[in-house]
């Protein structure tokens, strides 16, 4: 018999609150919180943070709260500056980089969760396993048959400036983990991300298996399941659009039928 009530184990209760003492200017931010040690339930900690010793992004409010009111909150960041995608993860609803998303856009209390529809390995940390093996399955790197030439392969600039608007990808899986049909068929739709990963290997000019690439995508689930509903474009915080890369390699797929 179906279950549609949530396994008891799985519903996320009310955490502590940890006050700014002394402050006048405060924001509170509630963390997912998770740990798969101690046998608990999810919880949301509320932080209640000093805005006049904070920096504006919602990264550098988790920094302080790990520096100064929890150490044990977890979660992934390096480069601060939207450039290596590790601190993707779930601000009032919407997917996004806590690095590049400011504090005062984010209205209200601000909460955080992990990207949606991922395990978690701790906290606001998503365990992108499967969404790392699926890009290694579209062989993101080139791959040619004609004789090594004496030099580097050249590219024309208008063969070039066909990967813009992909090259530009951080894998920070905000298309991906937004994107309903990967939440269904995270284990066999390719998912915006790596679809748009093999867009851009598929269309770079010196690249030579683009045979190879379209047979490993016809299958009714690795591409046909992208039924546009534009959630990964609004998501990408790079403002890249990988639905429109999906629509291009079905074209490509509709024309070496032709
Ligand atoms: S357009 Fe396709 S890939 Fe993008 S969110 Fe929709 S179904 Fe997913
Ligand atoms: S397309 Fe955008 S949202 Fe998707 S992984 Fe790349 S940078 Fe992130
Ligand atoms: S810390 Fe690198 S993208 Fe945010």
């Amino acid at each position: 018999m179906a279950e549609f009530s949530l396994p008891k184990n799985s519903v996320v209760g009310k955490g502590k609150t940890v006050k700014a003492e002394g402050a006048t200017n405060t924001r509170n931010f509630q963390v997912y919180r998770w740990n798969p040690d101690d046998g608990e339930n999810p919880r949301m900690d509320t932080f209640e943070v000093d805005m006049d010793n904070c920096g504006p992004m919602v990264l550098d409010a988790l920094i302080k709260i790990k520096n100064e009111m929890d150490s044990t909150v977890t979660f992934r960041r390096s480069c601060r500056e939207g450039v290596c995608g590790s601190c993707a993860m779930n601000i009032n609803g919407k997917n996004g980089l806590a690095c590049t998303t400011a504090i005062e856009d984010a209205k209200g209390d601000v909460s955080i969760t992990p990207l949606p529809h991922q395990e978690v390995v701790k906290d606001l940390v998503p365990d992108l396993s499967n969404f790392y093996a699926q890009y290694a399955s579209i062989k993101p790197w080139m791959e040619t048959q004609s004789p090594q030439p004496e030099k580097e392969r050249l590219q024309s600039r208008e063969d070039r400036e066909k990967l813009d608007g992909l090259y530009e990808c951080i894998l920070c899986a905000c298309c991906s983990t937004s994107c309903p049909s990967y939440w269904w068929n995270g284990d066999k739709y390719l998912g915006p991300a790596a679809l748009l990963q093999a867009y851009r290997w598929l269309i770079d000019s010196r690249d030579e298996n683009t045979g190879e690439r379209l047979d490993n995508l016809e299958d009714p689930f690795r591409l046909y399941r992208c039924h546009t509903i534009m959630n990964c474009a609004n998501a990408c915080p790079k403002g890249l659009n990988p639905a429109k890369a999906i629509a291009e390699i079905k074209k490509m797929m509709v024309e070496r039928k032709g």
